[in-house]
């Protein structure tokens, strides 16, 4: 006890256990991060598993063509009750339907028709109006389209397509 330094006393560290505890904890860590990967992977194929079971969405009648004038849009919520979908009537005889959700981090995306765009307030993301693809920022993917049909004055959507086709 002589020999020690007179730091020893007031600091009683023994470092090999501390870092062997450290380690430990490191690791205890690393098992626990690695299982709630696991169980959210399992989580998201299980609902890709149900959704697929559902089968195809069903069709709603989101809007009529005599509330939507041209150059206008609206929202609606298509297939689920929260998914936010927007609507736009480029001209008298074109209409195109994405969801609002933006595919960087979800925030809403807001039709500027005057510039052809669809663009995302949050980290200036903007896509293309005519086909959803992304043109310009940060969004890593196109807006899922949703699918629609005319019948006389009623607009329904009948689905959405994931990936949007350019050409
Ligand atoms: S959330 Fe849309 S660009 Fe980031």
């Amino acid at each position: 006890m002589a020999d020690e330094p007179r730091w020893r006393e007031d600091f009683p560290i023994d470092w090999p256990e501390d870092q062997f505890v450290a380690r430990r904890d490191f690791a205890k860590f690393m098992v626990l991060t690695s299982l709630a990967f696991v169980v959210g992977q399992l989580w998201i194929a299980a609902q890709s598993v149900v959704r697929k079971r559902r089968g195809p969405p069903p069709e709603v009648k989101v809007a009529s063509l005599r509330d939507l004038p041209i150059g206008s849009a609206l929202t609606f919520d298509y297939p689920a009750e929260h998914d936010a979908c927007v609507l736009i009537r480029t001209r008298d005889d074109e209409l195109v339907a994405y969801s609002q959700k933006c595919t960087h981090l979800s925030c809403a995306v807001v039709p500027e028709l005057d510039k052809g765009v669809l663009r995302c307030p949050c980290h200036e993301g903007y896509f293309d109006l005519k086909t959803g693809v992304n043109i310009q920022g940060p969004p890593p993917r196109p807006l899922p389209k949703i699918r629609l049909r005319v019948v006389g004055d009623d607009v329904f959507a009948t689905g959405v397509d994931l990936t949007t086709k350019v050409g």
